[in-house]
């Protein structure tokens, strides 16, 4: 299929002084990590994630848990940033505001070398104890799995945000905050259906911003969005960056 970045978005583009992009697990697919919720290769197809992804789970079976985050740690330490990844980082240098909202766990928009970031989901690099809500930097490896946290002998979990939990306030106020205040909005490569990082969209639309989303497959927010761009973010976004803005 033939894509044409519209001369409106490019002139949007220009003129643009804050722009909020929220991203999902599409804009890491090109990077070799599954996304959730497509059919064949998503996660979530060859697993329950209320089995796996909830406290409940953790306490009910925490081995398994944390190996399973175990396992999609290394998939992601493995992955590297995509061409999509690097043509936001170019974004954010030519825009006198911008505000990366990211609800994936795996770090790849840092280490591609976003700046102005917002994880709302956590990082599944990072570690935090159950009982204390703390992030915890080192514990002995002594066999047990989940390892202890050194200080309160509570397990350690992934400091991610599982199905049931608040997203973390300061991030959250920090992304509506974004959605409300930008003039031009990306959404790019997320199904659009976990609340409440599905409503920024609809927040930024609502404001008077420009919305734009980029993803092969129509959403929720496809017939609401200013501008349409039906395909691979690896590929939409440089050709965006490509333009002359
Ligand atoms: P999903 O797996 O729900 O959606 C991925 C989206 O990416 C789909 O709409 C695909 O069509 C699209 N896509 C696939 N390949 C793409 C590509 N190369 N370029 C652009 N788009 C592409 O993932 P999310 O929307 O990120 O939350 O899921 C949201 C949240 O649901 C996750 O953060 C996770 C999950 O439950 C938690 O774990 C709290």
């Amino acid at each position: 299929m033939r894509i044409e970045i519209p001369n409106a978005l490019i002139d949007a583009l220009r003129h643009a002084q804050h722009i909020a992009v929220l991203t999902g697990a599409g804009v890491s697919a090109e990077s070799g990590v599954p996304t959730f919720r497509d059919a064949q290769t998503g996660l979530w197809s060859k697993f329950n994630p209320q089995e796996l992804a909830t406290r409940k789970a953790f306490q009910r079976n925490p081995k398994m848990v944390w190996e399973w985050y175990a396992y999609r740690r290394e998939l992601t330490a493995r992955a590297e940033p995509n061409a999509g990844h690097y043509a936001l980082v170019e974004m954010e240098k030519r825009v006198p505001q911008f505000t990366l909202i990211t609800q994936n766990i795996d770090g790849l928009h840092e280490r591609a070398g976003t700046k102005n970031m917002i994880e709302l989901h956590g990082n599944i690099q990072r570690v935090k104890c159950l009982r204390e809500d703390v992030r915890v930097e080192s514990w002995v490896e002594d066999g047990e799995i989940p390892p202890r946290c050194p200080r309160c002998n509570s397990y350690l979990r992934p400091d991610v945000v599982w199905f049931g939990e608040m997203l973390p306030a300061f991030a959250l106020d920090e992304a509506f905050r974004a959605a409300r205040n930008c003039d031009l909005f990306f959404s790019i490569g997320t199904s659009g259906v976990v609340e409440p990082a599905a409503s920024l969209p609809f927040v930024a639309l609502r404001n008077g911003a420009v919305v734009v989303e980029i993803n092969p497959d129509e959403t929720p927010l496809s017939r609401g969005a200013t501008f349409r761009l039906c395909g691979a973010a690896g590929v939409v976004l440089p050709m965006i960056l490509g333009a002359p803005f």
